[in-house]
């Protein structure tokens, strides 16, 4: 079996791929360490011409090379502020309002990819399998092509891929299709999201679906798959568990009195829906006055991309909406909504999930949102927690014990939370068991290990069988 090469915006530290970072770190780093391979992406920093030029960095972990490279403020503005977050980001989770196209941002963004792809080159060996994530990407493959590399090429879309009147909105639309077909294979959270990319083929690209998932596009055959990111939920039923009576749920539990706890974590991202989600809290007061003094919104969301300015605005609008309910509900002893733009430790979030009666997730549009498999994961068996789902996160495919929400209905949002504070026990059990079993059966391991060995067999049509590279 070949080395695995992962290429990703962001890597984990070697650190963070021991269990502190997000699961999907813990994941692919699994997959790594089994192949022997190499993690390869962007350092998150931004750095001088010559820094960048030296590169990668490389720090050896077994047989995994984490590989990384700085940008330069140019590329950082083009490439990740641009491009990836002000053009591909809302316009992939259907949010035309909020994009801008510049056509020097997206040369920048082929012109990073293309030299990521470069510096990649040095590290790679004729039988790697190379995996790529995320929209940041999408010309990767392309450019490595170009370069020579026949090897096999996967890409993993974490977000959702719009429907294609959506998707037309961006101007070099088809540019971008036309590169993602020079992989081998391609990965969707959601059999939405595969269809979606059919539709564009057929329809766009006067190009040609068959089986379900071999595409004929541009020259290039390519299959597609849905493969659902998971969580592993045996570890996060542990790690809630052994953190529960930690000082910081004792005094989370101390400073409620009694009341109940709705939890929401999300990054502050205009997706997420965090503006409705506190309107919807508010009319649950507004229209249930016996909550009034008698539950509580924990809303987590740590500020992301704040250099980028729809999220300036949204930070803006969610800082106007707390302060106005807060305003209007708050007692001398009592504040319904605690708002905090602050990072913290996953165990951390476990174990407040684990305590909390309720977890509110209601984005807009998100690929997957494994914040509603870990908080259902986090629960207690014995007392479980509800979890309130907006429609559009990709879990709500596979978490059929949720109550499932509109995140556009406030006043449905509104019952739907009164439903679950006056949940039976029984009920709440039978929920959490019918979610349970959902992510035991698609777990982490599974989406990771159908992707790698859907990749691995797939025949090498576009470039000749062998694989290899100049
Ligand atoms: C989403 C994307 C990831 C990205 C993450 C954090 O989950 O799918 O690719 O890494 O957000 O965003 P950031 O811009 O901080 O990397």
């Amino acid at each position: 079996m070949g080395r695995l090469i992962v290429v990703s915006n962001r890597v984990a530290t070697p650190t963070e791929t021991k269990g502190s970072a997000g699961g999907l770190a813990v994941g692919v780093f699994g997959a790594l360490k089994d192949a022997g391979g190499v993690w390869f992406g962007w350092s998150g920093d931004v750095v001088s011409e010559t820094v960048a030029n030296a590169g990668p960095a490389l720090e050896q972990d077994g047989a995994v090379t984490f590989a990384t490279v700085g940008l330069t403020r140019k590329d950082y503005d083009q490439y990740y502020r641009g491009f990836s977050n002000a053009t591909l980001w809302p316009v992939f989770h259907y949010r035309n309002d909020l994009a801008r196209y510049e056509r020097e941002e997206y040369a920048g963004y082929r012109r990073v990819n293309a030299w990521l792809a470069h510096k990649l080159i040095k590290l790679l060996e004729p039988d790697d399998v190379i995996w790529i994530h995320d929209y940041h990407l999408i010309p990767f493959a392309e450019a490595l092509r170009s370069e020579g590399v026949t090897n096999r090429i996967g890409f993993f879309l974490h977000i959702p891929f719009p429907a294609p009147q959506i998707l037309l909105n961006i101007p070099p639309h088809e540019e971008l299709v036309k590169s993602l077909s020079c992989y081998d294979l391609l990965g969707f959270q959601t059999a939405t999201d595969q269809q979606a990319f059919h539709d564009y083929v057929t329809r766009h690209a006067r190009g040609t679906v068959s089986n379900g998932n071999q595409v004929e596009a541009f020259g290039r055959k390519l299959r597609t798959g849905v493969y659902r990111i998971g969580v592993f939920p045996d570890e996060i039923a542990d790690q809630a568990k052994r953190y529960e009576s930690r000082q910081h749920v004792l005094d989370l539990k101390q400073s409620l009195e009694g009341r109940k706890l709705i939890m929401s974590v999300d990054r502050l991202d205009y997706s997420k829906g965090l503006v409705e989600r506190f309107r919807s809290f508010e009319l649950l007061l507004e229209r249930s006055p016996e909550w009034r003094g008698n539950v509580t919104l924990v809303q987590i969301a740590p500020p992301t991309r704040s250099d980028v300015a729809t999220y300036q605005k949204i930070r803006q609008d969610l800082e106007y909406e707390a302060g106005r309910i807060n305003g209007r509900y708050s007692g001398l002893d009592y504040t319904p909504i605690r708002y905090l733009n602050q990072q913290y430790d996953r165990w951390k979030l476990m174990s407040l999930f684990r305590e909390s009666q309720i977890g509110f997730v209601t984005p807009l549009h998100d690929g997957m949102n494994l914040v509603a498999k870990e908080y259902v994961a986090a629960q207690n068996p014995d007392d479980p927690g509800v979890l309130v789902l907006s429609i559009f996160a990709g879990a709500a495919a596979e978490l059929s014990g949720a109550l499932l929400v509109n995140p556009h209905d406030a006043i449905g949002m509104s019952e739907a939370l009164q439903q679950a504070l006056q949940m039976p026990l029984a009920e709440r059990q039978r929920r959490h068991e019918i979610n349970m079993a959902a992510l035991r059966k698609n777990d982490l391991g599974v989406w990771r290990d159908s992707f790698l060995r859907d990749l691995r067999s797939v025949p090498l049509r576009n470039t000749g069988e062998g694989g290899g590279h100049k």
